[in-house]
């Protein structure tokens, strides 16, 4: 038997998910059955989608549910027959709704140790930093998957709001390795000059809330045909972006950040006569579950190959926190203009 501790939520809360979170003791019976994997997880990431999680917005969690999306372990034990696939001190990513396979019922990983099959780890090559392989799943894969879904092509463009997210950050990357033009719309100053500096792009908005008519001309202006929107925001903004949306032009919504879940569709002009398409995304609701393991795996190669280049750099990660420092920490994460994003130290040092 081990020690664990482990975050859980027994209840869902839309208005303050923070409170739903608590953290518990318990005795961990670490014995290891045929193809069983166990994990001492190290470091885990805080997402918006962590708090979209303890607002009840995301399927396959039965309550009560270990919380947390995704993080980095390290193997400390395994079943015998897995001796020549795995070592033990092995690094893997884990995922509450593991990357391969089609996933049914998640499984928070927030948690001393978690004890899971071969296939519901991702083995982290040697030459790949702790920090980008934490964030392998929701904010390098759910872009490189929506770029690939686009099948987007030689400067086409594409609308994104959030643009300052890290989502939106590696966006703006794989448009410049692989040659398609992002539009992008952030919610602050020092956002809009910091992606500029960055990445060396223009093509940066400042929206704030009651700019609405300068933001739509000056865009539908500049550019002749946007192909694409992809929105985390939706409300107002995403009705803004569903305006400029080319006929033709499909919109991905991603999210909700700005808690208004409704934009107003005109089916006749929209849709009947523009033929643009509003399209629902979720990485872990849809693509994992239509992809085979082939694509996903090829995928991930592709990405620790970015890394490896230094094609894709993510932007630093912010404060971390130990463990029982959850409630400081998810509070943080909601922040805006935080200094990168937010980690919960489990048994890694606190850096
Ligand atoms: N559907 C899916 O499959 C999927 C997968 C991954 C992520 N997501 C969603 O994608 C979004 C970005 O995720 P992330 O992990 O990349 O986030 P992140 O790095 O933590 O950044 C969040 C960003 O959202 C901006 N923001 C927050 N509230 C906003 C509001 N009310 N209006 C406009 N902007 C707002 C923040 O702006 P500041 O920089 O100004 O603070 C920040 O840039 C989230 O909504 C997340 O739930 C969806």
């Amino acid at each position: 038997m081990l020690k664990n501790r482990k975050i859980v939520y027994n209840y869902f809360n839309k208005e303050k998910p923070v409170e739903v979170f608590e953290i518990k003791n318990e005795d961990f019976n670490d014995e290891i059955k045929k193809d069983r994997i166990l994990i001492k997880i190290l470091k885990a990431m805080i997402h918006p989608c962590d708090l979209g999680c303890a607002s009840g917005y995301v399927n396959g969690i039965i309550l009560p549910s270990v919380a947390g999306f995704e993080a980095i372990g390290e193997i400390i034990n395994f079943s015998n027959e897995l001796k020549n696939k795995f070592s033990i001190g092995q690094k893997v990513h884990v995922c509450s709704t593991h990357i391969l396979g089609k996933w049914n019922v998640w499984q928070g990983i927030w948690s001393d140790y978690i004890i899971l099959k071969k296939n519901q780890i991702i083995p982290i090559p040697l030459d790949i930093s702790d920090n980008d392989a934490l964030q392998l799943f929701v904010n390098v894969m759910t872009p490189f998957a929506m770029y690939k879904e686009m099948n987007l092509k030689n400067s086409d463009f594409i609308l994104q709001t959030a643009a300052n997210s890290v989502v939106g950050r590696v966006m703006i990357q794989l448009g410049k390795i692989y040659g398609f033009e992002t539009i992008n719309i952030v919610r602050n100053q020092e956002s809009l000059t910091n992606l500029k500096e960055s990445y060396g792009i223009e093509n940066v908005y400042l929206y704030d809330g009651k700019n609405h008519n300068d933001i739509y001309f000056s865009i539908k202006k500049k550019y002749k045909k946007i192909k694409f929107v992809i929105d985390a925001v939706s409300g107002d903004l995403g009705k803004l972006c569903w305006k400029l949306l080319s006929p033709d032009g499909v919109f991905f919504s991603y999210g909700a950040l700005s808690n208004d879940h409704n934009i107003n569709v005109d089916i006749v002009s929209d849709l009947c006569r523009d033929n643009k398409t509003m399209k629902g995304w979720s990485i872990q609701g849809t693509w994992l579950r239509q992809k085979s393991n082939n694509t996903k795996l090829k995928m991930i190669d592709e990405i620790w190959n970015l890394f490896r280049s230094k094609k894709l750099i993510l932007p630093p990660l912010g404060k971390s926190f130990n463990m029982e420092q959850f409630k400081e920490a998810l509070l943080e994460s909601m922040k805006p203009q935080k200094n990168g994003k937010i980690t919960l130290n489990i048994n890694s040092k606190k850096t």
